[in-house]
């Protein structure tokens, strides 16, 4: 079955079941594999994608779900929320492994699209999906808050 989808940007007609998961698509069909598998049950956030700006978990999206919307992911999203976020996070060197953090910037970027100004309990709301074994908490935090005062 034919499905057209929208990823980065780009217009794409891929032959996929319609029940296959967003995240299989993006990494086996199409080789994008900043977008991580960590549990496949909704209870992590490494799968973390946007779907028309608003964070989605590619584990259990089915891809027929999202045909024609636009499907963002860590390797094409942009603009001065993305760059601010990936600036604060590298200013605070907030990864340790890194195997969370496409995740938590996806999180993190939607975040700010939505709330600018974000204060400690909303950060905790749209960021508590998102689980870092490496216990990076507390800098996600501080570099969600220094993203958004850079874009004051
Ligand atoms: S892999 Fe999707 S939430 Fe864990
Ligand atoms: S940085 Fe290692 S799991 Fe988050």
């Amino acid at each position: 079955m034919s499905t057209k989808l929208i990823v980065n940007g780009r217009p794409l007609n891929l032959n996929v079941p319609d029940d296959m998961p967003l995240l299989w698509v993006l990494r086996d069909r199409l080789q994008m594999t900043g977008t991580k598998y960590g549990c496949g049950v909704s209870q992590c956030g490494a799968c973390t994608v946007h779907v028309n700006g608003e964070a989605r978990r590619a584990c259990v999206t089915p891809v027929g779900r999202v045909a024609g919307a636009e499907i963002t992911t860590i390797e094409g999203v942009d603009g001065p929320v993305a760059d601010a976020v990936r600036t604060s996070w590298q200013a605070i060197d907030v990864p340790q492994c890194g195997y969370c953090q496409s995740g938590q910037i996806m999180s993190a970027v939607a975040l700010l699209n939505s709330n600018p100004d974000p204060d400690d309990a909303l950060i905790d709301k749209a960021m508590g999906g998102n689980l870092c074994r490496c216990a990076t908490y507390i800098r996600i935090r501080r570099a969600i808050k220094e993203a958004a005062r850079s874009l004051t």
